[in-house]
């Protein structure tokens, strides 16, 4: 069995205090869409040209610990020709890999989808550990309705995960495991709630059944708040309560820390919301570290500034800056709206 000691280390330098991870591990099919919702045709020369921008962005190691890839991306180059993992590596920031291969439905059971990519996941480990990447990520997706998830669903997804997250620690990287309950739906607060600890709790528990360490491992989870399309939309307030609460209930306190995803918010409400998170956090006596680990959250406004043209690279590179400096404050729970 692979010693786990050097992944302590690498999850105490993605949890750093103020920082937080960039999620820039949209895949081929999420990219292209992006880009066309700019107005531009997606190819593969606009998405490096894309990637390019935000990793060679100047600074962005004071608020970025580390920086989810997907494969086309940790593959790919700057201009000159430098790797994107060695441009992060220079820069002090973790390369991370996203190592699973998206969903299919889960066959007799309506709506609901399985993450894949465990066949070859080891070979690949070991390739990505050697083109620098030291932690890597694995995204599963549950939607909350009426009658979703299904416990068999939720069990089956979990065991996928936890063989994932052991195959990781065997081969020397820092498995982040991310159970992701959508956002989107008309659920309540409550129910969203009772969801996302159920899951955690099916998913935790198949984590433990197949002796993965939990000190070596980071949590990526959805925040805790009312479907998109529900009535009452939470407040911060809100939503940290049923968060944290959530997290009391079925996150086991080996766990090092506990990052989020911003799964459609708008970038605002994921920084507001952070924020409430930490200050609750303050008061209370936790075991985990939190930070930040947003895509959508972070990038929108990149995109918006970019638009695909060479001369707005400097400015979409500072709300690049403006974001990640926002979301570091409100990991430390002093961001205000009026800091927009
Ligand atoms: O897997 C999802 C990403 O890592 C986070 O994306 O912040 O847009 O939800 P998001």
């Amino acid at each position: 069995m692979f010693d786990t000691q050097p992944l302590y280390k690498v999850a105490k330098v993605l949890l750093a205090p103020r920082k937080g991870i960039l999620a820039a591990d949209q895949s081929v099919t999420s990219m292209n869409k992006q880009l066309e919702s700019l107005g531009l045709k997606p190819t593969p020369e606009l998405r490096r040209l894309y990637r390019q921008l935000l990793f060679t962005t100047p600074g962005m190691e004071e608020f970025v610990s580390g920086v989810i890839l997907h494969d086309a991306s940790i593959r790919n180059h700057t201009d000159e020709g430098t790797k994107f993992s060695d441009v992060l590596i220079a820069k002090g920031i973790i390369p991370i890999i996203k190592v699973d291969k998206g969903t299919v439905p889960h066959d007799n059971y309506p709506r609901e989808v399985l993450t894949q990519g465990l066949d070859d996941l080891a070979e690949r480990a070991r390739e990505y550990y050697n083109m620098g990447a030291r932690a890597s990520k694995w995204r599963a997706v549950l939607t909350i309705s009426d009658n979703t998830p299904t416990m068999e669903n939720l069990r089956t997804d979990a065991m996928t995960m936890a063989r994932y997250a052991s195959i990781m620690q065997n081969a020397g990287l820092l498995p982040i495991v991310e159970p992701e309950v959508l956002f989107s739906g008309s659920h309540s607060l409550r129910r969203a709630q009772a969801v996302t600890t159920e899951t955690l709790r099916v998913f935790f528990s198949a984590l433990v059944e197949q002796k993965v360490d939990l000190k070596a491992v980071i949590l990526k989870s959805s925040m805790v708040l009312a479907g998109s399309s529900h009535k009452n939309q939470s407040t911060p307030e809100e939503v940290a309560v049923a968060t944290i609460e959530t997290f009391k209930q079925s996150v086991p306190e080996t766990v090092p820390g506990i990052v989020f995803l911003s799964g459609g918010q708008t970038p605002k409400r994921a920084t507001a919301n952070l924020n409430a998170i930490a200050k609750l956090e303050a008061e209370s006596d936790l075991p985990w570290e939190f930070a930040f680990s947003f895509s959508r959250g972070i990038e929108e406004p990149v995109q918006n500034a970019w638009l695909g043209k060479k001369e707005n690279v400097p400015l979409a590179q500072a709300e690049l800056i403006k974001r990640l400096r926002l979301n570091s404050l409100a990991d430390g729970g002093e961001y205000s709206p009026d800091m927009e």
